[in-house]
């Protein structure tokens, strides 16, 4: 697709999938809590942060490989889970765990995925797959999902833990957005624009794959009110511990913004914290991700590994989330984008694009092994102070 070859950046790949998708689809991925301060800082910290490269140095060999949680990556990038991306290109979330796959990186599946457990390990078996898990009220449910990741190879389990509701979303209120979609003028209108979205979403449809129709209760459900009925606000640490013995493999906890959370954690026995604050979609106020990140990998001591997401939409993002102490970056909007553009030639783009540019900038700066990369690419001082400037733009 000549389109997909022009894409010079993560960016123009959110202009075709902007193009392709239904408007409430389209604002479903984009969009995040509140006002969307939490959302706009991801981005807008990485933009903060100066590079201060070397020259003079051997580069000619370059190294971008890094090990996450015991899997040896081709890059310090893996694909975050993400609900619901069958419903953005059909059979998304096969396709991610393929391009996955191809790029010699992990990808983790939703447990609101729309393909199941079984459908993802079959597409693309040999891939580094994980299971990401939402505490869920049904505890016979939580044991089969979490023996289906099991036996169909999932290797490490994510556990979520900044969902015990979901944040309020605006954009989503705003454009009635529910699964399945609803048949409206507005939406018909809308889809007519869309035809290739459309010709998918009719031979494929939509559904929530890891669940039984049973336990969905039937009809057109905000995501929130599907969250607010299957899922456990009554967890906490105990519930984590209980959940990790049940897996008895390497588990991650992802949503963690506070030291002393990351501590928690690490004394629990998890393999990697995920700083993450949901890719702004949770609570709006909280800091950006990488405003974060410093104050937890001093809190982890390198007990554990150190992800990140949020905002990462360039390779530089993820080398300067390597300089403050991650070991490597999940990656949400910006393999969606690729998705929704074009399916799994898409997210093949998006991971070309972000291992080009990771390539290069080690080039650029000097230091040719993603292992060396630390505060010495940063301009002196390192991180800015973040604290002084979140603010509501009203
Ligand atoms: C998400 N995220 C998410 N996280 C999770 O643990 N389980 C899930 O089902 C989902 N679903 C989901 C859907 C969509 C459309 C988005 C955009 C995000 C959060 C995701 O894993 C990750 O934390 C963020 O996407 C990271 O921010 P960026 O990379 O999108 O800026």
């Amino acid at each position: 697709m000549k389109t997909l070859r022009r894409a010079a950046e993560i960016r123009d790949l959110r202009r075709l999938a902007r193009r392709r998708l239904p408007h409430a689809i389209f604002e479903f991925i984009d969009g995040g809590a509140g006002r969307e301060i939490t959302l706009r800082a991801n981005e807008d910290d990485f933009a903060r942060i100066g590079l201060s490269p070397r020259v003079g140095v051997d580069v000619a060999t370059r190294r971008t490989r890094r090990d996450i949680v015991g899997f040896d990556s081709a890059l310090p990038v893996m694909l975050a889970p993400t609900g619901l991306a069958g419903l953005y290109w059909p059979q998304g979330e096969q396709a991610a765990a393929r391009a996955a796959r191809r790029a010699g990186v992990p990808f983790c599946l939703s447990t609101n995925s729309v393909a199941s457990i079984e459908e993802v390990s079959a597409a693309a078996t040999g891939a580094d797959l994980w299971f990401q898990y939402y505490f869920l009220k049904d505890e016979g449910l939580t044991d089969r999902m979490l023996a289906r990741a099991r036996a169909h190879g999932y290797r490490v389990l994510c556990i979520t833990l900044d969902l015990p509701v979901q944040g309020r979303r605006h954009r989503d209120v705003r454009n009635a957005f529910v699964v399945p979609p609803k048949v409206t003028l507005p939406t018909v209108l809308d889809a007519l624009r869309r035809p290739s979205w459309v010709a998918g979403y009719l031979r494929h449809g939509v559904s929530f794959g890891n669940f039984e129709t049973h336990q969905l209760g039937g009809g057109f459900s905000t995501i929130a009110q599907h969250i607010a009925s299957l899922c456990d606000a009554g967890a906490d640490w105990e519930t984590v511990r209980r959940i990790a013995e049940k897996w008895g493999g390497p588990w991650v906890v992802k949503g963690v913004l506070h030291p002393e959370d990351a501590r928690i954690a690490v004394g629990l026995g998890a393999s990697a914290v995920v700083v993450s604050n949901h890719g702004g979609r949770q609570l709006d106020g909280v800091p950006s991700a990488i405003s974060a990140l410093p104050a937890i990998a001093a809190a982890v001591e390198g007990r554990a590994q150190v992800l990140l997401d949020g905002g990462v939409r360039r390779g530089t993002d993820v080398l300067k989330a390597l300089a403050l102490g991650a070991d490597a970056c999940m990656i949400g909007r910006a393999f969606l984008w690729g998705l929704a553009a074009a399916g799994e030639a898409g997210v093949d783009k998006t991971l070309a694009l972000l291992g080009d540019e990771i390539d290069n900038a080690l080039a650029l700066l000097g230091v040719p092994d993603v292992a060396a990369i630390g505060p010495q690419i940063l301009t002196p001082g390192g991180a800015p102070d973040f604290s002084a400037k979140m603010r509501d733009p009203a």
